[in-house]
């Protein structure tokens, strides 16, 4: 949208200015055009999208720690590889993110240590514990699959440096609820001690997974100025309702049951009806007293120090490479 802005500024006084700007962004944003980094914008729109974007980047990092458990203890080379290649495509998306957040001129290093010291979070969601092979299934399905119908929207972000992120990021996720899908049918479908062990994992994952939409929209703090800047399409709920309605008839050609008495068909609406979620359970995982929060943190910030020599080396490299280049110029 670089054009909407630039006829603005021959107004006098800066107040005025500023006013014609954040005209011209709210027109350009209305019709649909996309918003660049060299774009004027408002600072809040600016810092909403760092917020937004942190916490996205944040949690693909942070969910590479539950599964990687599992890696070593993979049950054939075929699931190794498999979960392997999905781990790494986590910590794809979140570089795609952070070099995403960048274009708004905050560093990478300055979002690590915002996570690293608790003044930015992660999803929620990486605070619960995988404790058998099942939960590689069941993250896979329930999480990428939640993860999938909040990104989705996201490829029509107003942010144009997001919003492309998002179209690879969506495309690897849909990968990643397949092979969750397909590891817990041969779990289902296999010996009873498999098929409750996944039956057993979606019980765990079930609930978490509802809330990773976020809160109801009545309480939901930013939701209303984000649809406007057309950062979000869709309320939490909308977005909820959306991902009981697919996992309702995937659950069943499954063979598994969602842990939910209340979940039935409502002919009127045409949508599921479920359960109250516990929104006490969520606010105090958000607070930090999750089953795996301390941990989660911990192995990160150690990873970080266990990193900073190849971080150091890559610069010296970087360096050298640029020393040489002016020496050859000169
Ligand atoms: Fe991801
Ligand atoms: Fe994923």
């Amino acid at each position: 949208m670089a054009t909407a802005a630039a006829h603005q500024t021959d107004t006098a006084g800066e107040d005025t200015a500023t006013g014609g700007y954040e005209r011209a962004f709210d027109a350009a944003v209305a019709a649909e055009e996309r918003v660049e980094p060299r774009d004027w914008m408002p600072d809040a729109y600016r810092a909403t999208l760092v917020r937004q974007m942190a916490q996205h980047a944040h949690s693909e990092i942070i969910g590479m720690q539950p599964e990687a458990n599992w890696i070593t203890r993979a049950p054939s080379l075929r699931r190794k590889a498999i979960l392997m290649a999905k781990v790494q495509d986590e910590a794809g998306h979140g570089l795609y993110l952070y070099s995403a957040a960048e274009t708004l001129g905050t560093s990478r290093d300055e979002l690590l240590d915002k996570l690293h010291s608790g003044r930015q979070k992660y999803s929620s969601i990486f605070n619960y514990p995988t404790l058998t092979w099942a939960d590689v299934g069941a993250i896979g399905w329930l999480v990428d699959g939640a993860a999938i119908t909040n990104q989705v929207p996201l490829c029509r972000c107003s942010y144009g440096p997001y919003a492309r992120a998002m179209v690879r990021i969506c495309k690897e996720e849909s990968f990643h609820q397949r092979q969750g899908y397909e590891l817990l049918l041969a779990l289902s479908r296999g010996t009873p001690e498999q098929h409750a062990m996944a039956q057993d994992a979606v019980d765990r994952w079930w609930w978490p997974s509802l809330m990773m939409f976020g809160p109801p929209d009545d309480e939901s703090a930013h939701s209303a100025q984000s649809m406007t800047w057309k950062i979000k399409r869709h309320s939490n709920d909308e977005l909820r309702q959306r991902f009981v309605d697919i996992c309702v008839p995937q659950a069943a050609s499954l063979g598994l049951t969602l842990p939910d008495p209340e979940l039935r068909w409502n002919e009127e609406r045409q949508r599921h009806d479920f359960g109250p979620i516990d929104w006490a359970e969520f606010r105090a995982v958000l607070k930090g007293n999750g089953p795996c929060n301390e941990q989660r943190l911990s192995q990160r910030r150690r990873a970080h120090e266990d990193g900073a020599w190849v971080r150091e080396a890559a610069a010296a490299y970087a360096a050298k490479r640029t020393g040489r280049a002016e020496g050859e110029r000169a």
